[in-house]
């Protein structure tokens, strides 16, 4: 062996054995905030309507379309030689959905064919709700048509389910329903829903389109079973809804109302999203609610505060932003108010007559966009709105404190995309932030590039598709910065959380997912990590350097009792880091770690690249936590 080479060997296993000491504190600084780690939620990347909700048929019911345009027809196709058109139809459905998707039959079995969200699952172990309405617009048939319902493969070479509903010759809408439960699972998701008329020719006009499958806890017009439980899995405290830039619209028409989403589904326009495709909300206030409820979350409630993102802003005069705050204070009502009240009255209505649980509620988004108004819409907002609402904790999305905002908000929202690296250098963001009452939500962020000038290009120019192991150790980093200032911190949440793999208008997301896989993405796993392990009081420790690789946390858990250290190593070297617990400590060390190369990602062909594991660790008041190169860690030491 050469000198050079023994030198190497040598300067590596040094490396490898690099050792840092943390001294722990055992009495603790501040207790960690139950709402610590969340969910934050918009419909982007077809996150809500072909993500969450449940509805497997896109445009089901022909929202927010011009009639007679091949536009109009998106997801549909026509079936053994119908003829199909999207018509404004002169007796509507209903108001909210003046448009029907009108079927010319000729001779033999045709019909029409939905593709779903790009793509069904079929799964031989479901029971799919369909329903659709109809009319006979022209001659009426001289006896009941039978329209059959089936699931096939793309090719129509295999059905997989199939049912025939009776339609009576009638020319009012009318509603059937049926079931359908497949013979066998399909082998991929190419698969489309059909309604097939037979014995039948002329025209017949349809309208509100659905199939479901079976949703997560059986909610009605609820989630899909997988997405959701893999959020469940997350244990998150909160869930912010519904935007993000989607609340905003990109005009002010165009912004979400909550009193369009509540309600029948004939009485939903839609509306044309921010994100560049029609939100149909199905999933509505109260079915964000009654889920939010069912997972044992609380929400974080956006209301429209006078901001579009397309630039228009509501004039700065109590008159012109008195509809818009009187809207505001009806969405509270809906959700809080008792039953008494119209709101409450309706929320009953719904199924829900006891009030929600509503403890915050955001005025806007990113409001930094139009700060100059924002000086004018808060306090307009906040004079109405905290009067009549004392226990809600509102919060400002702004920069925090620009603009300086009257009267002091007492939380702000604040949003961080950046690189990997700015997220280990700003753990220390909070640290210096005044203890004076005011507390923050991290409401958004998200490690998105390794290039600073590339953090809002596209992916090709940088922007990673999928988190990255860099990006998520980055953010694990800065974590430790969140557990630290907890008690100012009451709140963060990774965003965006959902992505369709193909309909991206924004990447990375916490998870990605098509018409049959959910993919968790490293990210999704270090927020796991933070949330299963938030333990309950936080023990100061030897300060990380910031400009260095390696960042932690120590917190004490009441029961079991244990202490719970996070580690992250932002490096490509191993280092070996010892924790000096302050009381004495007993059995076996869990550790749960991740590790892998900076640019490893989860990903549709490959979704377990990197995946966390588990091991037990002989436990010592001495706790040393070997740490490999890009890698979190969390060590639950059992208190003896
Ligand atoms: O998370 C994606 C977008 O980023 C959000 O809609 C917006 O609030 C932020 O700019």
């Amino acid at each position: 062996m050469s000198f050079s080479t023994l030198v190497a060997i040598l300067a590596s296993a040094l490396a490898c054995a690099a050792q840092t000491t943390v001294v722990v504190n055992g009495t603790a600084s501040h207790n960690i905030p139950e709402t610590l780690w969340g969910l934050m939620f918009e419909d982007i990347s077809h996150s809500g309507d072909g993500g969450l909700y449940g509805e497997l048929l896109q445009n089901r019911a022909f929202q927010e379309v011009t009639p007679g345009t091949v536009a109009a027809l998106a997801a549909w196709t026509p079936v053994g030689g119908a003829s199909i058109a999207v018509i404004a139809d002169s007796t509507p459905l209903s108001s909210a959905l003046p448009n029907a998707l009108q079927i010319i039959v000729p001779d033999g079995v045709a019909g029409v064919g939905n593709m779903g969200f790009w793509g069904i699952n079929v799964n031989a172990s479901w029971t799919y709700n369909a329903s659709f309405f109809f009319r006979f617009p022209d001659t009426l048939p001289s006896s009941d048509v039978t329209a059959t319902a089936s699931l096939v493969s793309a090719s129509g070479g295999t059905v997989f389910a199939s049912a025939n509903v009776s339609l009576s010759p009638t020319a009012d809408w009318t509603q059937v329903f049926t079931t359908l439960t497949p013979s066998a699972s399909a082998p991929d998701t190419l698969n489309n829903f059909t309604v097939t008329f037979k014995d039948f020719s002329g025209t017949i006009n349809t309208a509100l389109f659905s199939l479901f499958p079976p949703t997560f806890m059986g909610q009605e017009n609820g989630m899909r079973a997988d997405i959701a439980q893999a959020l469940l899995d997350l244990g998150p405290s909160f869930f912010r809804f519904p935007g993000g830039n989607n609340i905003e619209g990109n005009t002010i028409a165009t912004r979400w109302q909550w009193n369009n989403t509540v309600g029948p589904l004939t009485s939903r326009p839609g509306r044309e999203g921010t994100w560049s495709y029609i939100n149909t909300d199905g999933l509505g206030l109260y079915e964000y609610l009654v889920w939010i409820e069912l997972m044992g979350m609380q929400p974080i409630m956006a209301i429209w505060s006078g901001f579009s993102l397309g630039g228009q802003t509501v004039a700065n005069s109590p008159d012109a932003l008195a509809p818009y705050i009187e809207q505001a204070r009806q969405q509270i009502e809906f959700v809080v108010g008792n039953t008494s009240t119209p709101g409450g009255a309706l929320r009953a209505s719904l199924g829900h007559p006891e009030p929600f649980t509503l403890n915050f509620v955001e005025v806007g988004n990113e409001d930094q966009f139009a700060p100059s108004t924002y000086l004018y819409r808060w306090p307009a907002f906040m004079n109405a709105l905290q009067p009549l609402f004392p226990d809600i904790r509102f919060l400002a999305t702004t920069f925090i404190f620009n603009p300086v905002l009257g009267p002091t908000p007492q939380s702000y929202d604040s949003h961080m995309y950046d690189t990997p690296d700015w997220f280990a250098k700003n753990s220390i963001m909070y640290d210096g932030f005044l203890r004076n009452g005011t507390t923050y939500f991290e409401g958004e962020y998200a490690a998105i590039s390794v290039n600073p000038s590339d953090l809002f290009g596209t992916p090709a120019n940088g922007r990673f598709t999928f988190p990255t192991m860099n990006g998520s150790v980055g953010e694990a980093a800065f974590m430790m910065g969140l557990e630290r200032n907890a008690d100012i911190v009451f709140a963060a949440s990774y965003a965006p959380l959902l992505g369709h793999v193909t309909q991206n208008q924004w990447t990375p997301n916490l998870l990605a997912f098509d018409a049959g896989a959910v993919i968790k993405s490293t990210s999704y796993y270090v927020q796991q990590m933070f949330s299963l392990n938030r333990g309950d009081a936080y023990l100061p420790s030897t300060r990380a350097d910031p400009s260095g690789t390696l960042f932690w946390s120590v917190v004490q858990q009441n029961a079991p009792p244990a202490f719970i250290i996070k580690l992250a190593n932002t490096g490509a070297d191993a280092a070996n880091v010892t924790f000096q617990l302050p009381a004495a400590v007993k059995g076996a060390a869990r550790l749960v770690q991740i590790s892998g190369n900076p640019t490893d990602s989860n990903t549709p062909e490959s979704p377990d690249k990197v995946v966390p594991v588990t091991s037990s660790v002989d436990a010592g008041q001495d706790m040393v936590v070997a740490a490999p190169g890009f890698s979190v860690s969390v060590v639950t030491v059992p208190i003896a």
